[in-house]
């Protein structure tokens, strides 16, 4: 049977309508998932009111997962496959760790030497309107660069480091980020990266990126803001409301995303996320 898709925009994304990702599912029609995976960077299934295992065991289908332990902070405590992302106060009433994840545009585990391929992101908890995600497409960011930029680009590494998520000035917040940068030491990627499934070329940056392998950041930084403002004007961004039971997967490989934090802190936001290893890549730099 063919998959029922409902594009969600312009540059990115498609809805993958009447389908239930609990049931059993044939290697056929994940095949076609795969594909419309690879081929629109977004999937969007609504309405999977699923319980942890049955997320865990739908991630799996796009490849091994990713246990986390290069950020243990943000774990489930029961799931090591999954992450924790939500605003939720701790038990002991302290805030949590995990309330500003992904509040500029990233890739996740970019600061790694295996970033991810996919990432599956599952509401439980949303608040009346806002805390919004947006996506990126990078194949068409790239696309639009001129000729002489994607020769510039073509031989650049970009350092990414981690701890960069924004922190009030909480001396827990500082200790994480130390402990993070602890965990993984800076890493160097290429700017244009071939996408390692569809062979197409994607930018790979974001605002994990400090500096290019071999140049100061003062040097560096004109030109990644450039880029990463490029990356990310409006005609390249689908931007996604939430409703709970909403699970969005997306390809990291070719994409970068940004947790809006546009809502009410007095309401609750408690969503959980696998993530799909993707291929080794890149070198360690020092700091
Ligand atoms: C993530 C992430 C965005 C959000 O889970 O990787 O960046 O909107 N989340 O919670
Ligand atoms: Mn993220």
């Amino acid at each position: 049977m063919d998959l029922k898709l409902r594009r969600l925009s312009y540059p990115l994304g498609v809805e993958v309508c009447d389908i239930d990702v609990a049931a059993p599912m044939s290697e056929s029609q994940f095949g076609q998932i795969y594909q419309a995976f690879l081929d629109h960077c977004v999937l969007l299934f609504r309405g999977q009111d699923i319980t942890r295992e049955q997320h865990i065991a739908f991630s799996s289908r796009f490849g091994a997962l990713d246990p986390h332990d290069a950020f243990p902070s943000d774990r489930h405590p029961d799931y090591p496959q999954l992450m924790v992302v939500t605003n939720e106060a701790q038990a002991d009433g302290s805030p949590s760790v995990s309330r500003y994840a992904g509040r500029r545009w990233h890739t996740d585990m970019s600061q790694t030497l295996r970033p991810a391929a996919a990432s599956l992101l599952r509401s439980w908890r949303v608040p009346e309107v806002g805390g919004d995600t947006m996506f990126a497409n990078m194949y068409l960011a790239y696309d639009a660069l001129s000729d002489g930029m994607k020769k510039l680009i073509d031989g650049l590494h970009a350092v990414h480091f981690s701890g960069t998520r924004k922190l009030d000035a909480t001396q827990t917040d500082q200790a994480h980020a130390s402990e993070q940068q602890r965990i993984s030491p800076p890493v160097a990627h290429p700017v244009a990266r071939v996408h390692p499934e569809t062979g197409r070329k994607c930018i790979f940056l974001g605002e994990k990126v400090k500096r290019f392998d071999g140049m100061t950041e003062e040097e560096s930084k004109p030109l990644i803001d450039y880029l990463n403002r490029h990356a990310t004007r409006p005609e390249f961004v689908f931007r996604h409301q939430w409703r709970p039971n909403d699970i969005i997967v997306w390809d990291n490989r070719c994409t970068l995303h940004e947790a809006l934090g546009d809502f009410d802190q007095t309401q609750n936001r408690y969503m959980e996320r696998t993530t799909v290893f993707g291929t080794p890549l890149g070198y360690a730099v020092s700091a």
